[in-house]
């Protein structure tokens, strides 16, 4: 195992009250949902050993730890890109620290821009699946069976049972939540419009700079994901008119209060098990039943 991210997993680890239960990792200018931790424990990236710090605007840099309506949660306000000159190993450390501390599900959340013209700037989309367009792998290099196996099944890497919850969770707060896919990209210029018809084609719904790296790594380690996009913005050439990224940080804005309540029910719904998919999404590792007031010893079939 990479020593920095020991180093940094332990090092949190004696700082945290509770161990987290749920990770999120909030993208560009949805920062907001960090003030719901409540008994926060408030970590600026760069005092984490071995932590890559992130400078873009609307990216805080900030781990934010404590309680969200009681479940222990971890909150990453702020991500580091690959279009920073970070490599691949940086951009997913975050999110193996957030493994490593023991998050059974992690909400990753990003800015996208719409390719699917239904589409509109201010909608929020549960990810589906994602097409990864950055032209490399967070896994490529030698394997650290540690983390995971040298070749992960990516066939569920949204898990259907979770996203069956974000969507009933959606439904009973009166979210619109649409469905899609997200294409990943390097950036960090924009698409052309040419690029944008060609993803269209290939089945995508929404673009964006970000995420498909974590998913990767998450999935590696056996952590389930949910995956929320806002759309900021209609990508390159849907809409005649050029895009700017202060369009993305005011739709963030705009959305931001339905974006919080989401995420908030949404935590609490993972945390109190509420459907069977996300009791067996937070069962405890199975450990074998000891006998009980109500089921005495002797009534167990015993071998021999
Ligand atoms: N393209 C890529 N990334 C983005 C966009 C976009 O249109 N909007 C927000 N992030």
């Amino acid at each position: 195992m990479d020593p920095n991210l020991t180093a940094s997993a332990e090092w949190l680890r004696e700082r945290l009250t509770h161990p987290p239960l749920v990770g999120v990792i909030l993208g560009s200018g949805l920062g907001d949902f960090a003030a719901e931790v409540e008994a926060a424990v408030s970590i600026p990236y760069a005092d984490i050993p071995g932590f890559p710090a992130s400078a873009v605007a609307g990216h805080a840099g900030t781990l934010v730890a404590g309680t969200v309506r009681r479940v222990p949660a971890v909150v990453l306000s702020g991500r580091v890109h690959y279009y920073e000159g970070h490599s691949m190993a940086s951009v997913v450390f975050p999110a193996r620290v957030l493994g490593l501390l023991g998050c059974r599900t992690v909400i990753v959340t990003n800015a996208a821009g719409g390719i699917d013209t239904s589409l509109r700037s201010g909608n929020l989309m549960l990810i589906e699946d994602h097409i990864n367009a950055f032209g490399t792998n967070p896994l490529v290099g030698a394997n650290d069976e540690d983390l995971g196996p040298r070749f992960p099944d990516m066939s569920d890497a949204y898990r259907r049972d979770l996203r069956a919850v974000a969507l009933s969770i959606a439904k009973r707060e009166r979210i619109r939540l649409k469905k899609g896919v997200y294409v990943g990209v390097h950036g960090p210029s924009y698409e052309t419009p040419a690029e944008i018809r060609a993803f269209r084609r290939w089945g995508a719904h929404a673009v964006g700079m970000s995420t498909v790296p974590e998913v990767i790594a998450l999935n590696q380690m056996g952590v389930g994901v949910i995956g929320i996009s806002c759309i900021t913005n209609m990508a390159a050439g849907v809409l005649k008119k050029p895009l700017v990224h202060s369009e993305v940080l005011e739709t963030t804005q705009r959305v931001k209060g339905e974006f919080v309540r989401l995420l908030t029910a949404l935590v609490q719904a993972l945390g109190e098990g509420r459907s069977g998919a996300t009791e067996d999404a937070l069962a405890p590792e199975k450990t074998p039943r000891s006998p009980t007031a109500k089921e005495p010893a002797r009534k167990r079939k015993t071998r021999g």
